[in-house]
């Protein structure tokens, strides 16, 4: 028995309805149709899953079950190749083992000063009364900040070319993932030549990255020198390509995702003057004018409910997708092998019954003990299981440091007049940018002090 689902085109089935309006087509099927939803993409089956259990089972209970999307990882292939988030498998293990211990607990909070500074690198060219689009601003920041901690470089200068070149690489993967028939990316179409320019922009950057270390010869000890470096448990070596790979992998999902959570969280900022208040206020009161160091997280506790909760309205991961290798039963239907199983954290985070009004901008509902009253993947911003976000503890530690570096000096404002709007691509991002007001805080003096 196949699940009910939105009525698609004879051909192409749900793929328009998707590409036009794919946050409210999910969230109406979930509305309408309850745990499992049917839809179509050509040819290709799609399940859309809204119960928080059968997520978990998906993610973690029978993880070996299901592949990452094929689509996705052709889409991407060209640009990130085989890295950590496409690599399946026993290969995924032994790179997931050789990365992992970079994101230890203890060589994270090293990262600290580096998020930090960088934060006030970029407010020092800040001016009070100026118009700046945060998420452009979040997005130069974050890449310097993943350069730096990961590959200790400074791609400062580069931030611009690099972040153009990165958005468009998103847009055409999405473009190429939704439409029925894409031409080979050899065919030299307008959007085709685009695609290729700034791939050479991203290429260039992590080769530049790559051989400046090989010539150093130096252990610097930071995630490309364990890359360089890394042996699996035969001593084998990684090749070019597995390196860059991984480099690649890394520095993309590494401030695509956190950039547009900081985005969203200043945009939420700006329209709930209470909210900024009380997170000014518990800034000045943990941190009294100094600057704030990974020592000061544990006391930060409502800046990290402001996190969790501008992540839960807009989780930058909006959508998770598998693909099954086997017949499974799921939510009562069994589902083909070859399925797709479509699993949306921002369906999810706004599904009323786990969420007491969930449209509302609410941190307080983050308070000690919030996990114990929903299920575990009723809220699920890093995915789960085996493939959970190997970065999800430098996120949370980054968004937090620099939000609250960024609000101990200042305010933001959004500019009137300008829609905000979401565009699901691969990630969560806003279609125009989020442009805003900056103003310096009259106290700031004791930060800089
Ligand atoms: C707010 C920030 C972030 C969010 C919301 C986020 C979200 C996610 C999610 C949902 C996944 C799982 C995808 C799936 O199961 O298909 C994932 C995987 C991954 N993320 Fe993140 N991420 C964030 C930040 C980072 C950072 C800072 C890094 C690295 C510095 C990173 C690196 C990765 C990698 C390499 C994977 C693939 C892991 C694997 O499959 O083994 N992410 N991320």
């Amino acid at each position: 028995m196949i699940p009910p689902g939105p009525k698609g085109d004879f051909l192409i089935g749900n793929l328009r309805q998707f590409r036009n309006q794919r946050l409210d087509l999910l969230l109406s099927n979930m509305q309408t149709y309850g745990d499992v939803a049917y839809m179509r993409f050509g040819p290709r089956s799609l399940y859309q899953l809204n119960n928080p259990d059968d997520i978990q089972y998906v993610l973690v209970k029978a993880a070996e079950k299901f592949y990452k999307s094929p689509s996705l990882k052709r889409a991407t292939e060209q640009a990130i190749g085989e890295g950590l988030l496409t690599s399946e498998g026993d290969f995924h293990k032994r790179q997931r083992k050789l990365v992992q211990p970079a994101f230890h607990h203890n060589r994270i909070a090293k990262y600290g000063n580096v998020m930090v500074d960088y934060t006030a690198q970029m407010m020092d060219r800040w001016e009070s009364g100026q118009q700046r689009d945060m998420h452009h601003e979040m997005m130069r920041l974050t890449m310097q900040i993943v350069a730096k901690t990961l590959f200790d470089a400074d791609i400062s200068s580069k931030t611009d070319s690099i972040g153009q070149a990165i958005s468009i690489g998103i847009e055409t993967t999405a473009e190429r993932i939704t439409q029925p028939l894409s031409l080979p990316e050899w065919i030299p179409t307008r959007r085709n030549i685009e695609r290729r320019q700034a791939a050479e922009v991203v290429t260039n950057t992590i080769l530049n990255i790559i051989n400046a270390r090989r010539e150093s010869s130096q252990d610097t000890g930071d995630l490309l020198s364990m890359l360089l470096m890394g042996e699996d448990d035969i001593g084998e070596g990684m090749t070019d390509k597995q390196i860059y790979d991984e480099v690649v992998t890394l520095f993309i999902a590494g401030h695509e995702t956190t950039a547009n959570a900081l985005a969203w969280t200043l945009y939420l900022l700006a329209q709930h003057p209470e909210v900024e208040a009380k997170l000014v206020d518990e800034i000045q009161m943990v941190l009294g004018g100094r600057t704030p160091t990974v020592g000061d997280l544990g006391q930060l506790r409502y800046t990290d409910k402001v996190i969790k909760e501008a992540m839960r309205l807009y989780p930058p991961a909006w959508i998770i997708t598998r693909q099954a290798i086997e017949n499974v039963l799921l939510g009562g239907y069994e589902i083909p092998a070859g399925s797709v199983v479509l699993m949306s954290p921002y369906v999810m985070h706004h599904h009323p019954h786990y969420w007491h009004e969930p449209e509302k901008f609410m941190p307080e509902r983050f308070a000690p003990g919030w996990e114990d009253c929903i299920p575990k993947y009723a809220y699920f911003p890093f995915g789960g299981g085996p493939r959970i976000c190997v970065g999800n503890q430098f996120a949370i530690m980054e968004a937090n440091l620099v939000l609250a570096t960024i609000m101990q000096r200042c305010s933001v404002a959004l500019m009137p007049g300008k829609k905000v709007e979401t565009e699901p691509l691969i990630t969560l991002r806003p279609k125009h940018g989020i442009p805003m007001t900056i103003k310096k805080r009259e106290n700031s003096h004791l930060a800089l002090a």
